[in-house]
């Protein structure tokens, strides 16, 4: 628990929920009243700045992995406050949390209220420790039950579930989620979609789910059997520092040909497409992990080339013996910028043609309207697939996606 006096967390709370409903976050009068009652700062690691706590975007990793990955966090209240409107809840529901700490599930029991049921799981005995000792001291011990359990088994003694709620990054929706959802149930999760995330709250619709509504958020990736690993390629730079470039699935063949395609200088492409500072351009992100063949997400060390050249995005695209990243230079009198492209190797303006004829088909078709998602279990009907969407393969069904503005 974060050390602090009840006058400064009761002032930081009511800060925060004052934030959130101006930015649109909070909506209801339930979800209000959750996050304005439980102390945030008690299910703080030790040391959290109280501040920290109350801080509207602020994640707090609890807990990382021998590589210094984090694996655990209470996530940031914005994407716990949307998460709890996505799932719809009202008093007396029964809702299942995927991934504990328990904070959320503190909110989640102050939302179904007395004649609600909070089953809140994780695959980490310790964060569940932790979530039982936070929820004890905070007065929710007896409202919320905590269990170890790999998610992708489900927990199907407790079940069905009105709401579930997964708060971990998940590749692809478990059959037991779905097994586990009642009929009119609503299924919030942030799906990985070729690399690239959305919190989509789906409701059911036939044989399918039907998203609701989406949000740009990242979770920390999924553990046990539902994990899922990208294929990662290390590329070494001119100055001796590393470039990573993960692909989520269907890496392209041949990627040893990339092998030194890092050592010439960079050639620049412009697309004309621009984008006002302050404007959000995540769906550009989305638009590109769906419609660009060969797309990867690039990450680079600190003392390398790459990096040290300013205004790139960690996205890129790979054709043959050519790469090409996104990147961003001033335009619109300084009010703004331009999407563009930087090739490196030998098919470098091949890739670079690539990814700027998608940012244009973005600008044309993407970038007005946010996009709307379905999920189709294995062994349903795909007739009713709208023909406009884009379908994407999973494990246990596909995922599509449209864009109204191409419909
Ligand atoms: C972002 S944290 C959860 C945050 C929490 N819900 C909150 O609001 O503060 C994600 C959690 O998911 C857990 N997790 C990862 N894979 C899991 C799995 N297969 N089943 C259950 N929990 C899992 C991790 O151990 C981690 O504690």
């Amino acid at each position: 628990m974060a050390e602090t006096s009840i006058g400064e967390s009761a002032q930081l709370r009511a800060a925060l929920v004052d934030t959130l409903r101006d930015k649109g976050m909070v909506t209801s009068a339930l979800v209000e009243a959750a996050i304005r009652a439980v102390p945030r700062h008690w299910f703080m690691p030790a040391g959290t700045p109280t501040e920290v706590a109350y801080g509207y975007d602020s994640s707090v990793v609890t807990k990382r992995d021998q590589d210094g990955m984090a694996i655990s966090s209470v996530s940031a209240a914005y994407i716990q406050a949307r998460m709890l409107e996505l799932a719809e809840l009202r008093p007396g529901m029964t809702v299942l949390e995927v991934g504990s700490g328990g904070l959320n599930a503190a909110y989640l029991a102050e939302v179904v209220g007395p004649e609600g049921r909070v089953v809140s799981i994780d695959i980490d005995p310790e964060i569940i420790d932790l979530a039982s000792t936070a929820l004890d001291a905070t007065g929710y011990s007896s409202r919320v039950r905590v269990l170890v359990a790999d998610a992708e088994h489900g927990v199907p003694d407790e079940g069905p579930f009105d709401a579930i709620i997964v708060t971990v990054g998940a590749w692809d929706i478990a059959p037991a989620w779905l097994d586990q959802l009642a009929s009119d149930g609503v299924l919030v999760l942030p799906l990985i979609m070729n690399g690239v995330t959305r919190t989509i709250g789906f409701r059911r619709d036939g044989d399918h789910l039907a998203s609701t509504s989406a949000e740009v958020a990242g979770f920390v990736p999924m553990q046990g059997a539902g994990r899922h690993a990208d294929q990662v390629l290390e590329l070494a730079d001119t100055t001796g520092g590393k470039v990573k470039l993960a692909f989520d699935s269907g890496a392209p063949p041949d990627l040893i040909q990339l092998n030194g395609v890092l050592d010439a200088d960079a050639a620049e492409f412009w697309s004309g497409v621009t984008v006002s500072h302050g404007i959000s351009f995540a769906d550009l992100h989305l638009w590109l992990a769906w419609y660009l063949d060969g797309f990867g997400r690039l990450a680079a060390d600190e003392g390398s080339a790459l990096a040290a050249r300013k205004r790139w995005l960690p996205f890129a695209v790979v054709r043959g013996a050519g790469l090409a990243c996104l990147v961003l230079r001033d335009a619109m009198q300084g009010a703004g910028a331009e999407f563009g492209a930087r090739a490196y190797g030998r098919d470098g303006q091949v890739a670079a043609a690539a990814l700027i004829e998608q940012i244009q088909a973005w600008d044309r078709a993407g970038r007005h309207t946010p996009p709307t998602f379905a999920y189709w279990p294995a062994g349903g009907d795909r007739s009713q697939i709208r023909a406009d969407a884009t379908v994407m393969n999973k494990t246990h069904g596909v995922v599509t996606i449209s864009w109204p503005t191409s419909s």
